[in-house]
């Protein structure tokens, strides 16, 4: 498939997803969301794509949504509003979200509004030094709609997340990173580097494991202890029938063969 408004790009397992509107600060038209919906449905049976990698070409990771092409234009098209509407809300909130396969966001610039919850609904963000975020909504006199709000409140301290929403400052990666709305910052030199180095990481790692990784912790954060216990459970049996037995017989094995010590590294994975 072709995409007119990101650039997608293979390499080594790691996949690449840039928002591709730089003369636009990569603001979210409405067929970037059609685009983006896409390719996440595309990636996620992508036996090359191990990781996700998601960030935006030239100065901006992403100025937010199109205040004219997603706002400005449905106006006065209530229908429309709401079809493109639930299309942005679905890729980031759940495809993204639930992605079955690691995901980092690389913020290289400009974060405002909505791109926030593209920041949030990856599992892990580094951002540029230089990269600077706002939740610029109150600025033009609404409050961070869809998604946002939500994405603001499940990452951030409480104290954090009203001040920006209220004041609509702008902050910078370092910040971002004192506040936890990414793991880390690095100047913006060596960002892609980092986070190509990060994903080949996780590229090493057992794909169902990540997957299983990921579930037990994002469906299991709103559960009870019990709920919890039981989804782990029933999330370890499947694993190790997926797997069938890996972790047990390789993983465990070769620690009882002295072969390497998982608290220092992983084990190696045999055929
Ligand atoms: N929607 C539509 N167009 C945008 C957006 C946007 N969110 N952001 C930037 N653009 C466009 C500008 O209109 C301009 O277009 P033009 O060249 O045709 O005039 C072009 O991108 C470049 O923008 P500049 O403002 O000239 O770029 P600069 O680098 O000086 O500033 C900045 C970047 C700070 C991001 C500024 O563009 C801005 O404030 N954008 C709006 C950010 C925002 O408030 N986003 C939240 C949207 S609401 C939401 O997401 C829920």
């Amino acid at each position: 498939m072709t995409y007119e408004t990101i650039k997608v790009e293979r390499q080594d397992g790691i996949t690449t997803v840039t928002l591709n509107r730089p003369e636009k600060r990569n603001a979210m038209s409405p067929q970037m969301h059609r685009e983006m919906s896409a390719v996440l449905e595309e990636l996620e049976l992508d036996d090359e794509t191990r990781v996700l990698v998601i960030t935006g070409a030239g100065d901006a990771f992403c100025a937010g949504q199109d205040l004219d092409k997603y706002f400005h234009d449905h106006k006065d098209k209530p229908r429309e509003m709401e079809r493109i509407r639930k299309l942005s809300n679905e890729w980031r909130g759940a495809k993204l979200r639930l992605f079955p396969k690691p995901t980092i966001a690389a913020v290289n610039g400009w974060c405002f509004g909505g791109a926030f919850t593209t920041v949030a609904a990856c599992d892990l963000a580094v951002a540029a030094e230089e990269a600077i975020f706002g939740l610029s909504e109150i600025n033009f006199g609404v409050f961070p709609g869809g998604l946002v709000t939500k994405a603001v409140t499940d990452l951030l301290r409480t104290r954090d997340a009203l001040y920006y929403i209220l004041t609509g400052d702008q902050f910078d990666g370092r910040r971002a990173a004192e506040i936890g709305l990414v793991n880390y910052a690095v100047p913006r030199q060596q960002l892609m580097a980092e986070v190509h180095g990060l994903a080949r990481k996780l590229a090493e790692k057992n794909p169902l494991s990540l997957k299983a990784a990921k579930e037990v912790y994002k469906l299991g954060k709103s559960m009870g202890w019990d709920e919890a216990f039981a989804w782990a459970i029933a999330k370890i049996n499947e694993l190790t029938l997926l797997q069938k037995g890996e972790w047990m017989e390789q993983g465990v094995g070769q620690f009882r063969g002295k072969q390497y010590k998982p608290g220092l590294g992983a084990y190696k994975k045999k055929g």
